[in-house]
């Protein structure tokens, strides 16, 4: 039905061709991305040519516009955060005869940390780098966590990595609402963080023989143990700049 009115039809892609004109602002220039709630094509403003990103929400992950107009604002509430991507503006357009809201945001060069991991030989990261990834990820967290909010997705998959020396240079896309912030939410952020470190150093398969710093900072990832040490990112981050080695 027309109008976003009555039934919603379910689409789980958009198959959008390249040259499309958008909101007659923008052209479409390639797919970059998807997942669950939607596809994010690579866009350029017409005016400007400057490029961007825009995530196109599939309706049915968008009920009312609820999650992009929620997105927009959590976006916009951590702009000052360097991890976090910055925000440009909402647009909505008809696709099969229904609204489809996109996102515009800053578009981020880089690779996504799945894909950084499995090129590493042996597709994983020595204890030592895994902990530079955790702790400039850990900092970037700490960002969000101080302004009492939580990212709520945190995996390899939504971790881009622009550039990386001894630091990393990461940024975060794709946020997820599970309810008004709780101290819950940001403790399962740090345990995400956790399992981000563990999976990078090898996961399973490697950890009964890596080292007593790393097992220090996983707590064979138990919730409990990992909570009780780390009760946000900025804790965590504290820990791995005082740690000692053994
Ligand atoms: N701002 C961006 N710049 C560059 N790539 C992006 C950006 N946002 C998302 N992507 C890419 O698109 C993919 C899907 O976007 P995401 O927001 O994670 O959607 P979903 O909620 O459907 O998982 C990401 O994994 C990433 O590869
Ligand atoms: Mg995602």
């Amino acid at each position: 039905m027309a109008g976003g009115h009555g039934k919603r039809l379910y689409i789980d892609s958009f198959d959008f061709l390249p040259g499309r004109k958008l909101a007659g602002k923008y052209e479409l220039v390639s797919l970059i991305g998807a997942g669950w709630e939607g596809e994010v094509y690579e866009i350029r403003e017409l005016s400007t040519g400057i490029t961007r990103a825009a995530k196109f929400f599939f309706p049915q992950r968008n009920p009312k516009n609820r999650t992009a107009i929620w997105y927009a604002k959590k976006l916009h509430k951590l702009r000052h955060s360097p991890i976090v991507i910055q925000y440009q503006t909402q647009e909505t357009i008809t696709f099969r005869r229904q609204p489809v809201t996109f996102l515009v945001s800053e578009y981020v060069e880089g690779e996504l940390l799945s894909d950084f991991l499995k090129r590493q030989p042996g597709k994983r990261l020595s204890v030592f780098e895994g902990m530079h990834l955790l702790h400039s990820l850990a900092s970037g967290i700490e960002s969000i966590h101080n302004l009492r909010e939580y990212h709520g997705d945190l995996h390899t998959d939504n971790i881009i990595v622009r550039r990386y020396g001894l630091g990393f240079d990461l940024k975060l896309v794709d946020m997820f609402q599970w309810a008004a912030p709780k101290q819950e939410n940001i403790q399962q952020d740090v345990f995400d963080l956790i399992r981000i470190f563990y999976d990078a150093i090898g996961g399973a398969k490697h950890y009964a023989k890596c080292s007593p710093e790393a097992k220090a900072i996983c707590c064979g990832l138990k919730h409990n143990l990992i909570l009780k040490k780390f009760r946000t990112a900025g804790r965590l981050r504290d820990y791995l700049e005082t740690m000692l080695w053994g």
